[in-house]
């Protein structure tokens, strides 16, 4: 017994609310990404707790617990990454792109420079928006500074139509 489990409990600050309200809404709209399961559509309408902001840019989400021991854990379907593009998905740090049709590469999505997380894809060019560094889509390289390592690729493999994790 420490004198930490008497104390009363302070009331949560402002800061502290909302930032714990920012992560419940971010774990309903990643959960209410990842209904392409095949077998649980239904969960997925019903079980979001007022959700009301479904992103294209966090991606599916999957739980890693059923789904893991079939060979990974699916992050997406094909049909998700654009052509000539890509997709990022910030919960498990991974992009995903298809520089050309039918051809599934992925990488880290944390930039080599100082660790953030990049967040666009256009014109084969992934981008990180702290310093400006950007990386080629098709092999992670650094396209553009301040960077000067690629983006590690990440372990990711294609069965089917599913991207999954490896
Ligand atoms: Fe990405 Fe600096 S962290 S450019």
């Amino acid at each position: 017994m420490t004198s930490d489990s008497l104390r009363p409990v302070p009331a949560p600050s402002r800061r502290t609310a909302l930032a714990t309200v920012g992560a419940a809404g971010l774990a309903v709209a990643l959960t209410a990404c990842s209904s392409d399961k095949g077998s649980s559509d239904s969960a997925n309408s019903s079980g979001a707790n007022g959700n009301s902001g479904s992103t294209t840019t966090s991606g599916a989400s999957s739980p890693a617990t059923s789904q893991a021991d079939a060979g990974g854990t699916e992050i997406a379907k094909t049909s998700d990454i654009p052509e000539g593009g890509g997709k990022i998905f910030a919960s498990q740090g991974v992009v995903v792109t298809q520089p050309t049709a039918g051809t599934y590469k992925a990488f880290s999505s944390k930039c080599t420079h100082a660790g953030c997380a990049v967040t666009g894809i256009s014109n084969g060019v992934i981008s990180c928006p702290c310093h400006g560094s950007e990386f080629s889509a098709t092999d992670g390289s650094v396209k553009k500074g301040p960077a000067t390592q690629p983006l590690p690729a990440a372990s990711v493999k294609v069965d089917g139509d599913s991207i999954k994790l490896a």
